[in-house]
């Protein structure tokens, strides 16, 4: 039988120049497709979740843009929400249109955010509206002038000491909320912010999610109504509480993560309590805000944590 031999070597000189032609591709086209693809993560967040496996290829010619890496850093476990994202130098958050105030605002940190540079800190920073809001969804300086309440961070100013652009951008009215004062911000919810930074201290790695709630109460017969102030004219919504999800990330290969969440009232507390008076259920939190924390871990691998038992944190921390 003749053997079709010149069909063969068409069919593989063919499949030959059709794959090196591929590459040849891939090596012109690459930087243009990595910053089309980091515009496409930029606007469109769905596309984060497939980022790394195209990254990945593609870092066999280029070193990924320092921006998306960023994102995809903070963002490892996954987004709580995709309500109107936006992306900031050492933070990324979920803005809420309705109530001028932030649905969640996500940090990784590490020691490095904390230390800081020479000079950089709040003392060089002041509070201003974000301009990148549509102005009639923006909350203002004038809202929160003689409201009777501080204006809160979210992501907190002593969490970004890295450069003086990650202390300022904390300062965005974005991540301000409504707070009461005296007993709150500069009170417990002041000790939950030092005690986060205490963690990242002592474990290297902290992912941290805070935001507003407003949770409803009870009107009997199964019905309930939410109750909550609005100040300034652009109506910025007084939460009636705070929350701050935590996860700590485990310095051992292949340790599990340790995860814990608190729920404050934004009212004056009492300075005997302790921030343990205040640990709540994470799927209470996610019942009340409408979001899902840390949804790249299975439940099961998160709640059996790393500590002989969970007193043990406390005894160290609280
Ligand atoms: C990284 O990508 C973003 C979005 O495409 C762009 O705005 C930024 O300038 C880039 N940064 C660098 C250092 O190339
Ligand atoms: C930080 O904000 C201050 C005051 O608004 C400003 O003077 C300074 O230039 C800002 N620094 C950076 C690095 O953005």
């Amino acid at each position: 039988m003749r053997r079709p031999w010149h069909l063969l070597l068409g069919v593989a000189f063919g499949l030959a120049s059709a794959f090196s032609c591929f590459l040849a591709g891939i090596y012109f086209q690459h930087s243009h497709a990595t910053r089309q693809l980091q515009q496409l993560i930029q606007q469109d967040v769905y596309a984060y979740y497939i980022s790394p496996k195209i990254f990945a290829v593609f870092s066999f010619f280029s070193v990924a843009n320092e921006t998306s890496n960023n994102m995809q850093r903070i963002m490892k476990y996954g987004f709580p929400g995709l309500d109107d994202v936006r992306l900031y130098s050492d933070f990324v958050l979920s803005y809420d249109r309705r109530n001028r105030v932030a649905h969640w605002v996500c940090e990784h940190l590490q020691l490095a955010n904390l230390q800081g540079a020479r000079g950089v800190g709040r003392a060089g920073a002041t509070y201003r509206p974000d301009l990148s809001v549509p102005s009639n969804f923006r909350s203002t300086l004038a809202d929160y002038k003689h409201s009777g309440f501080d204006r809160g961070h979210l992501a907190a100013a002593g969490n970004h000491r890295e450069q003086q652009v990650h202390c300022n951008e904390t300062f965005l009215l974005t991540n301000i909320a409504p707070q009461v004062g005296q007993g709150f911000n500069s009170g417990a919810w002041n000790k939950l912010e030092i005690y986060v930074r205490e963690l990242t201290q002592n474990f290297g790695s902290v992912y941290v999610c805070t935001g507003p709630l407003f949770k409803p109460r009870a009107q009997g017969n199964r019905k309930w109504s939410v109750e909550y102030q609005m100040i300034g004219s652009s109506m910025v919504a007084v939460p009636t509480h705070f929350f701050k999800v935590i996860m700590v990330e485990s310095r051992l290969p292949l340790g599990k993560p340790y995860m814990e969440a608190y729920v404050l009232p934004n009212a004056p507390i009492p300075d005997q309590s302790t921030l343990r008076d205040f640990l709540c259920d994470i799927r209470e939190i996610e019942h009340f805000a409408g979001l899902h924390f840390f949804q790249g871990i299975r439940r099961s691998a998160i709640f059996g944590s790393n500590y002989p038992s969970e007193s043990q944190v406390f005894r160290d921390f609280a």
